[in-house]
């Protein structure tokens, strides 16, 4: 079976302490993981170090990276580049996520570099793609979607493909309460590891996490997660709420 995640994404949310709080409720459940599943929690820069502290020993709980910088070093006030991410032991970055494509102009050309990057430091990346409500309403996502892979991803050779998260989150369903429907959802998931199995091979196709985010909650997680091509969940709002994160790390399949 692929792996499940369940993967935090706190934003620009949460101080120090109120994060180390939520991270112990969460390890304090005692089933917390099935084998073939893994939490993440991607936190803010500051929060890296101190957060790993906590989760040292949990061989199925990781702390993530929100972004990297396009480079590896250099003069960049501000920045954090893979490499630095990578020399305090981080194992995961968040690459491409809409807030940073929308707030920051990140292209799918300047996300290919960031790829490269993570990947050259061992840095699993978590790639993220989706639709905003305009392509949708046209019936234009999946070309949507096919481009952002096709030009961020594609490049890659199978070893390396093979290594990459994809999380779906349509624009429309992030941080606003809709969530897409499961049909929805499993078409998309499908769609996509349809279109990497054009690009590679179907073996590698169906090695490939994809998550579904935008606005998973504790009663839609067990209905979306339970859908074929979808592997678990990148969670915004709820996972700042220690009792709904853990009910959609119980949504796991
Ligand atoms: P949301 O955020 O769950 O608050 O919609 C998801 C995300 O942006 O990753």
């Amino acid at each position: 079976m692929r792996t499940q995640y369940s993967a935090a994404n706190w934003k620009m949310n949460l101080s120090l302490t109120e994060g180390e709080d939520l991270i112990k409720e969460i390890l304090s459940i005692k089933k917390l993981t099935a084998a073939h599943h893994q939490i993440i929690f991607a936190v803010p820069f500051p929060l890296l170090l101190p957060m790993m502290k906590l989760v040292e020993g949990y061989d199925r709980v990781a702390i993530a990276a929100q972004n990297c910088h396009q480079k590896l070093k250099g003069a960049f006030t501000g920045e954090t580049s893979a490499a630095l991410l990578a020399s305090i032991g981080i194992k995961y970055v968040i690459i491409g996520h809409s807030e940073r494509r929308q707030y920051f102009a990140e292209t799918n050309d300047l996300l290919k570099e960031k790829i490269d990057l993570a990947l050259s430091q061992n840095i699993t990346p978590i790639f993220c793609c989706g639709e905003p409500l305009d392509v949708r309403t046209k019936q234009g996502q999946n070309e949507f979607v096919a481009t952002q892979l096709k030009e961020s991803l594609f490049h890659l050779t199978p070893e390396n493909m093979a290594k990459i998260i994809i999380a779906y989150e349509p624009i429309w369903a992030i941080g606003t309460g809709q969530t897409a429907s499961t049909a929805q959802a499993q078409e998309m998931h499908q769609f996509i590891r349809q279109t990497i199995s054009v690009a590679y091979t179907s073996a590698l196709a169906k090695e490939i996490s994809i998550l579904y985010g935008g606005s998973v909650k504790a009663d839609t997680a067990q209905e979306l997660f339970s859908c074929p091509d979808v592997d678990g969940g990148l969670v915004g709002g709820a996972s700042l709420i220690s009792k709904d994160f853990s009910q959609i790390i119980a949504a796991l399949k």
